[in-house]
């Protein structure tokens, strides 16, 4: 929401988990209700539920939360001098089947949850004292396959505006770059309506570069007497722009003010990027010329300890990790984000599939696809088009019936509203040999011309975990590829998604030019679909903490150019992984305080991005290996294993250019605390990571309890671990680690002040953390 006169209207809110009579009128006494602020996912503080057994149940989907129900969400607020004005409440994302009350009267609401919606409430609110209610309702249709989360989980803005209008998602900013860059064509338009028809005056723009001086202005005047919306276009030139990329992600301004009667009103301030992304058959991606290969992930949107309430800090976070991986893309599976996540992908410089569907007629949509995919697929279009980030738009995932005409229709339908909207490609997240399974097996010729008819109606041919067909795809449809799901180590063989070899799917990615990239299924544990005793995915390269899996260091040396190096052993008696296996990886441990492998040889893999390795246990050479000699560029070694001291160094030209050092702890003595926001401000969260460690620093790969308090003006948001078979819950105030490691998170009041943070464990020193909160 990028409209100045939009304020947040996230405080204060009163919530009841369960349905109330009358709960929307003005006079219902909500004081035993509880207090909350929003973003609020109110399933993520309930017990666990094992429910029914076998197959996917709602409750293996939803992470086994008691997640089913009904709430309720009122606010008192007080509006001054709105007389000739117009009021707008706008929902980042009310999970879901939202019926939305002022003062009584029923004033709108949504049934998709994720779909960000606005509704004009001018008629309905007063001067002075105004009571929003807001119920909301998931159980009414089968649940996501994945934690949804409930509630106003998403920002909710308060907009009083005047009658004449920039409308919401009104500014469409469109950039051309010149082929020699020289300069780029900005064109911007403003939609503009107007409740009396009476309107007109000046759209002024002003283009604002990354440095914040002005690098284009023009303004044009409008009048939209009798018109019930007028679109304002201005094309403005910027010489010599600076170019966004995921490298290097430089971002304009384009302020948009409404000028009437000689007196500034609304302004509109929208983020764009200048880029050229050109994407085309068998020539793959380039960006501003150069060629990109997408080094993506999947995700799903929940935070982990947050549940699915957005927090931008929750996804700065965790999308820096990834960027240090060398990942370069997010596909946002299977529903439109928090426009923020997109905000940060545009600052933080990250190539983005929007994905607005999983299935279309089965699932958690089914009963609302007919009624309102329409209109929940334009709105998105219409808010995200700004984005520099998104690169392609995605209509939906896996869905029903591939191939059968009436799916082909849906598709045909639905690509053609986003080419209405927008110039970018469409996709769509196809599976065609998957489903059913009889094509298993079936000659290669019926299964292109399957994928082709498949892929007439979309731009970019989008697979889930079809490497060994790309070749075949490729000399016979002339669309280009992208692997919108790939496992993480292994490629399917053949026709048979199900038979699996260990040929890393990115060597398909690097063989074949019309494969513009792969996004690993997933890029950070997710809450739900997971069998009992997990609460959750756990076969992706970071933790439910963002914490980097011995893995991620394998996705590190394949993704990125730096020198490093790591070593780590393949350990089958690591606590079990409870995704589905061939999504996973080989398990890993990287630590050297393994009992059970004591008298024993162990297999290690070095992952490096370095040219040879070379390895030392306790003092002594073992020997030097070359990357280039092992599949995948993982080098391997086996060796007996010990206790003590392990070095592997990275070599390259002969020289040792980094290295990496495992030593065995000794008895677990203390907790470590880490923040990453030292200077935490009121209102701000700070991520609190817990190690375990002997008396001399080094991490312990132990599972302690470890319990908080907190004293100032803060909340303890919660803290989990790696580990998601745990029956703690994440929002209470203690936590087992799991390899020593844990993570926790607080808020910071409003009131500023000394926070003392605390961690004990029955046999550790205790450990304390101090915020002076500004
Ligand atoms: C895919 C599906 C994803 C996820 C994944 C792991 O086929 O598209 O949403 O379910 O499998 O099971």
């Amino acid at each position: 929401m990028k409209d100045n006169s939009a304020v947040l209207f996230n405080d204060d809110w009163k919530f009841l988990l369960g349905d109330a009579e009358n709960a929307h009128a003005v006079n219902f006494c909500d004081r035993a209700w509880k207090r909350v602020d929003l973003p609020h996912d109110w399933v993520i503080s309930q017990p666990f539920f094992r429910g029914e057994e076998g197959g996917w149940t709602s409750q293996n989907m939803q992470g086994f939360f008691a997640w089913e129900g009904i709430c309720w969400y009122r606010k008192e607020f007080t509006l001054e001098d709105i007389s000739g004005k117009a009021v707008y409440l706008y929902f980042g994302g009310a999970y879901r089947n939202s019926t939305i009350f002022l003062n009584g009267k029923k004033a709108g609401g949504r049934a998709s949850g994720y779909s960000s919606f606005e509704i004009d409430i001018t008629d309905f609110v007063n001067d002075g004292k105004n009571i929003a209610a807001i119920r909301l309702d998931n159980g009414c249709e089968a649940p996501d396959r994945w934690y949804s989360g409930s509630g106003l989980f998403r920002n909710v803005y308060l907009k009083i505006v005047p009658f004449t209008r920039i409308k919401t998602w009104g500014v469409h900013v469109e950039t051309v770059l010149s082929a020699n860059k020289e300069y780029a064509e900005i064109t911007v338009t403003a939609a503009i309506v107007s409740r009396d028809n009476r309107g007109c005056g000046i759209v002024c723009v002003s283009l604002l570069a990354p440095d914040g001086t002005c690098a284009a202005e023009s303004s044009v005047s409008f009048d939209c007497v009798g018109k019930d919306e007028t679109a304002v276009k201005q094309t403005l030139r910027i010489q010599n722009p600076l170019l966004w990329s995921a490298e290097k992600p430089d971002l304009y301004r384009a302020v948009v003010c409404l000028e009437k009667e000689g007196r500034a009103g609304e302004t509109i301030e929208t983020v764009f990027g200048i880029r050229a992304v050109e994407i085309a058959y068998n020539r793959g991606m380039t960006v501003n010329g150069e060629k990109v290969k997408l080094k993506g992930v999947c995700l799903h949107h929940d935070g982990g300890i947050t549940g699915s309430a957005y927090y931008d800090a929750v996804w700065r976070r965790r999308l820096n990790v990834l960027k240090s991986i060398g990942c370069n893309a997010i596909r946002t599976s299977h529903n439109p984000p928090a426009e923020e996540f997109l905000d940060l992908c545009d600052e933080l410089g990250f190539y983005v599939i929007d994905e607005c569907f999983d299935k279309w007629k089965s699932g958690y949509y089914a009963e609302h696809f007919d009624t309102d995919a329409e209109r929940d697929l334009t709105d998105f279009i219409l808010r995200d088009r700004n984005h520099p980030s998104i690169v392609m738009w995605s209509v939906g995932n896996e869905v029903e019936n591939q191939g059968a005409d009436s799916m082909l229709e849906i598709q045909k339908k639905l690509t053609a509203i986003v080419h209405g909207l927008d110039s970018r490609p469409v996709t769509c997240a196809l599976a065609p040999h998957a489903n059913p399974r009889s094509l298993v097996n079936t000659p290669i010729e019926e299964l292109v011309k399957l994928t082709k008819k498949l892929a007439k109606d979309v731009d970019i041919l989008g697979l889930n975990y079809h490497e060994p067909l790309y070749e075949h795809y490729t000399k016979s449809i002339d669309k280009p590829i992208v692997g919108t799901e790939c496992y993480e180590y292994y490629s399917s063989v053949g026709t048979n998604f199900e038979d699996v070899c260990d040929k890393n799917p990115w060597q398909f990615v690097l063989e074949n030019d019309n494969v513009i990239g792969q996004f690993i299924w997933a890029g950070i544990d997710y809450l739900g679909e997971s069998p009992w005793p997990a609460k959750g995915w756990t076969g992706s390269i970071l933790d439910i903490c963002g914490f980097m899996k011995p893995n991620a260091f394998f996705r590190k040396s394949i993704w990125t150019n730096e020198p490093f190096v790591y070593l780590a052993f393949y350990d089958q008696n690591k606590k079990p992984d409870y995704s589905r296996g061939r999504w996973s990886f080989p398990q890993l441990t990287s630590h050297l305080n393994h009992e059970h492998f004591l008298r024993r040889t162990v297999k290690a893999a070095v992952f490096t991005t370095c040219d040879e390795a070379e390895l030392w246990i306790n003092g002594k050479i073992m020997g030097r290996r070359k990357r280039i000699d092992f599949k995948n560029g993982i080098v391997e070694w086996t060796f007996e294993y010990t206790f003590g001291y392990i070095e592997v160094k990275g070599i390259n030209g002969g020289k040792e250019v980094c290295n990496y050092i495992l030593k065995t702890a000794d008895k677990a003595r203390k907790i470590k605390l880490i923040s990453d926001n030292a200077n935490l401000k009121a209102g701000e969260i700070a991520h609190i990571e817990v190690n375990v460690t002997d008396k001399n620093g080094i991490l312990c790969p132990n599972e302690e309890l470890i319990e908080f308090s907190l004293e100032g003006d803060a909340e303890f948001l919660g803290a989990c671990s790696g580990d998601l078979t745990q029956s703690l819950g994440f929002t209470k105030t203690k936590v087992v680690t799991f390899e020593g490691r844990a993570l926790a998170m607080i808020k910071a009041g409003a009131s500023g002040g000394i926070i003392m943070l605390c961690a004990y464990s029955e046999n550790l020193e205790k450990a304390s953390l101090r915020f002076k909160v500004k």
